[in-house]
């Protein structure tokens, strides 16, 4: 018996290593690939040394970005320290195994030490630690990240086309090397943009904005930089609407953005694609690439996490639809999900489990439907 199984394993590998490879042994990775765009996974470095994890994320994907490793509260748990060390694994994984990186992100209002959030500084003082983050962290990785979401989540959810209110923008917000100091405003940017004294007044609303993308430049002039965003900015509306005009004057003035980065998080089983097509073209037109950066399609699920067979045929429906809109517009570079497998997700526990089954991978690393979809679109869109 043993030797038959030896002689099968030979069968298999030559079979699998041969040339033209057949279609079961292809990857995501090598699909797109061949289409001329990233496939990425938000990757939590615990979990590199699960076998099935590693192998699957290094046979599948050719980008990966730290889901949360590269978060303040992670990388810079106090005033004076720095811990690499989880965002490096990543990093490390990625060079063995020839992938590109994200980095994810430099400033955001969530996931913040409370040395930072309860630290009463001056808005000056704030300006000097945000500036000696981002250079620090930055440079830390100059020439092994290659594109930054330097700024995520800005955007206010509820009042749309207006910035969020944070400690970056106006709780009590950053000092600007001009001396001004960011001030609330509840003004609507849009219209901000129009004319010249509005002009101005957004440039201020948005200039805490506009000095980290500054100062990530200065660190790591040939990393790309980014604008992440969610919450609908996929779509045209008054939100993306204020995006598009925030990049519109930074490309004008020479403020170094290079991409806008749109997560991609679908709740409703429902892509809008002929308004995200429409997004994209607007966004490319102003010379920024885009990279869908955190897609997820969660589902319903039971006490076990399963989620019904007919809800997983309409989520790799949408997985083909998202993929073809982006093949479709040449600006846009990457596609990336939020993690890969079902085992691991950020959906379960932000939704006391009663959704999930949102990637690629069930929680034994199988491929779901949603693969076939993207694989297959991947591999007839060539471009
Ligand atoms: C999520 C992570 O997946 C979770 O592990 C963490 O507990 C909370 O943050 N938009 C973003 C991501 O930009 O950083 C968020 O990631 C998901 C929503």
């Amino acid at each position: 018996m043993k030797w038959q199984a030896l002689f099968f394993a030979l069968v298999t590998a030559a079979f699998c290593l041969g040339p033209g490879t057949a279609a079961p042994e292809q990857s995501l990775r090598e699909a797109a690939w061949s289409s001329g765009i990233l496939i990425g996974a938000a990757v939590r470095p615990a979990q590199l040394s699960e076998a099935a994890y590693a192998s699957t994320l290094a046979r599948e994907f050719n980008m990966v970005e730290p889901e949360d490793a590269l978060k303040w509260e992670v990388v810079h748990p106090e005033p004076q320290t720095f811990d690499f060390s989880q965002a490096d694994q990543v990093v490390d994984f990625a060079s063995r195994h020839g992938m590109k990186v994200r980095g994810h992100t430099l400033v955001w209002h969530r996931q913040n030490p409370k040395w930072l959030t309860e630290g009463k500084f001056t808005s000056r003082e704030l300006a000097e630690i945000l500036e000696t983050h981002i250079k620090t962290v930055v440079t830390h990785y100059r020439g092994k990240i290659f594109a930054w979401d330097v700024v995520n989540e800005a955007s206010d959810e509820v009042h749309a086309g207006q910035l969020r209110s944070t400690i970056w923008r106006d709780q009590p917000g950053i000092a600007l090397d001009t001396g001004r100091e960011l001030r609330a405003s509840n003004r609507d940017a849009n219209e901000k943009a129009r004319s010249g004294p509005e002009a101005r007044s957004a440039q201020r609303d948005y200039a805490y904005i506009e000095q980290s993308f500054r100062w990530a430049h200065e660190a790591d002039p040939q990393a790309l930089l980014f604008y992440n965003e969610g919450a609908d900015t996929e779509m045209v509306n008054a939100k993306s609407d204020a995006i598009y005009a925030m990049v519109r004057d930074f490309r004008q003035r020479g403020v170094p953005i290079d991409g806008v980065g749109l997560q991609m998080h679908i709740s409703n089983l429902h892509a809008d694609v002929a308004s995200i097509s429409t997004n994209i073209k607007r966004f490319t037109a102003l010379g920024v690439q885009v990279h869908f950066t955190e897609m997820d399609v969660s589902l319903a699920v039971d006490a076990n996490g399963n989620a019904s067979p007919e809800d997983l045929q309409r989520q790799a429906e949408i997985y083909r639809q998202i993929a073809a809109v982006c093949l479709a517009n040449h600006g846009c570079a990457a596609i990336q999900t939020w993690g890969f497998t079902d085992k691991y997700s950020w959906i379960g526990s932000h939704s006391k489990h009663t959704r999930g089954a949102a990637l690629l991978f069930d929680q034994n690393y199988r491929a779901k439907p949603a693969y076939w979809a993207l694989r297959n679109e991947l591999e007839a869109g060539r471009r």
